[in-house]
């Protein structure tokens, strides 16, 4: 038979991706699905794709996957996550999406870069506001707030500030050229003081499995698998994960959620190469994502269910 062909990408996890290539495998045999690390080298503008669906874990670290990945995805592959829409992207936007679709959030603003690259200057910042009003700004968020890219993981560059003078130190690091190649957008957030945290592992847009976290424990303590999360915040927690995630078309993803006075905020949903690791997810949730994972792609791949955001590309339909 003819195999259908699942390929996976990843970065540096090893729990995750034999797991999930043998339970696809196994559950795909008969279907005629099969999985195997994919591998791509320089490609042709019309290369007939190996792969009819790809779980891509990895292109926000390597770019060039993303290059590939974008015109595979024109010639019929389904990426999941869709490439375009992850490169777009950002926790500023999603706020105030969220906002509209009713999902509480810490109030945010979105700050102009602190600093730029060396060719622009202030001919280049007309548009700007100078200098800001941070005191309205800090009104707004209250402090202790929370300063993080706008794009990111990892919780790499993320500050908690108590008073204006951390604020503004910390705003200022993020000029400095050891902060990376091109200095950060960042966004400024009320501190949400949370007394119950959770974080949601969502598949295919209406799986979702609310897991208790502890932010403050050491990251492989991190799930709390021996409080499981139930009754109205379980509800809700699904509920808004869903809404988030099908707005934005993400087939996985981890939406967090800092719980405080009974309202849930979702503090991060910006993560789609989600935490997979059987290490820090553990056991049986780990097993809830190889079978909702493995489901998704066999579904793909066989047609029997198809990605909805294809169509929401405006090439889609000059092409056949
Ligand atoms: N507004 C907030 N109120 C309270 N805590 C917050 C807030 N924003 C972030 N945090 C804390 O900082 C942590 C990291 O923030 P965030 O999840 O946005 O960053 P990240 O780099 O995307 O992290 P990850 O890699 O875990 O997805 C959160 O898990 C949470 O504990
Ligand atoms: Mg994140």
């Amino acid at each position: 038979m003819n195999m259908t062909m699942v390929g996976l990408m990843i970065g540096r996890e090893n729990t995750f991706p034999q797991p999930f290539i043998d339970t696809v495998n196994r559950k795909g045999e008969a279907k005629g699905v099969r999985a195997e690390m994919a591998i791509l080298g320089g490609a042709k503008e019309l290369e007939e794709p190996k792969y009819k669906v790809i779980v891509d874990r990895i292109s926000h670290e390597v770019p060039y996957y993303r290059a590939h990945l974008k015109s595979m995805a024109v010639l019929g592959t389904v990426v999941v996550n869709d490439p375009f829409w992850w490169e777009a992207d950002e926790k500023f936007f999603e706020c105030t999406l969220a906002r509209k679709l009713g999902v509480a959030v810490p109030k945010t603003v979105v700050l102009p870069n602190k600093s730029y690259i060396p060719d622009i200057n202030e001919g280049s910042l007309r548009n700007l506001q100078y200098p800001l009003d941070w005191k309205g700004i800090v009104e707004y968020t209250g402090l202790p707030a929370i300063m993080k890219p706008n794009t990111g993981g990892g919780w790499k560059d993320v500050y908690r500030v108590d008073t204006m003078e951390e604020l503004l130190w910390a705003y200022d690091q993020t000029g400095t050229a050891s902060f990376g190649q091109r200095p950060k957008t960042m966004i400024l957030q009320e501190f949400i003081q949370w007394d119950d945290y959770i974080r949601c592992i969502c598949i295919g847009r209406k799986h979702i499995n609310p897991i208790r976290y502890d932010p403050t424990a050491p990251f492989h303590a991190r799930y709390v698998v021996d409080k499981p999360v139930e009754g109205r915040v379980r509800e809700r927690a699904i509920h808004d994960a869903i809404a988030l995630t099908d707005a934005l078309g993400y087939d996985m993803d981890t939406v967090e959620f800092a719980i405080r006075d009974g309202i849930l905020y979702a503090i991060d949903f910006l993560n789609p190469a989600p935490d997979f690791d059987s290490f820090s997810i553990k056991g049986a949730n780990f097993e809830w994502v190889l079978e909702h994972m493995s489901d998704l792609v066999i579904g793909y791949a066989t047609g029997a269910a198809e990605p909805p955001w294809r169509k929401d590309h405006r090439w889609s339909h000059h092409i056949r």
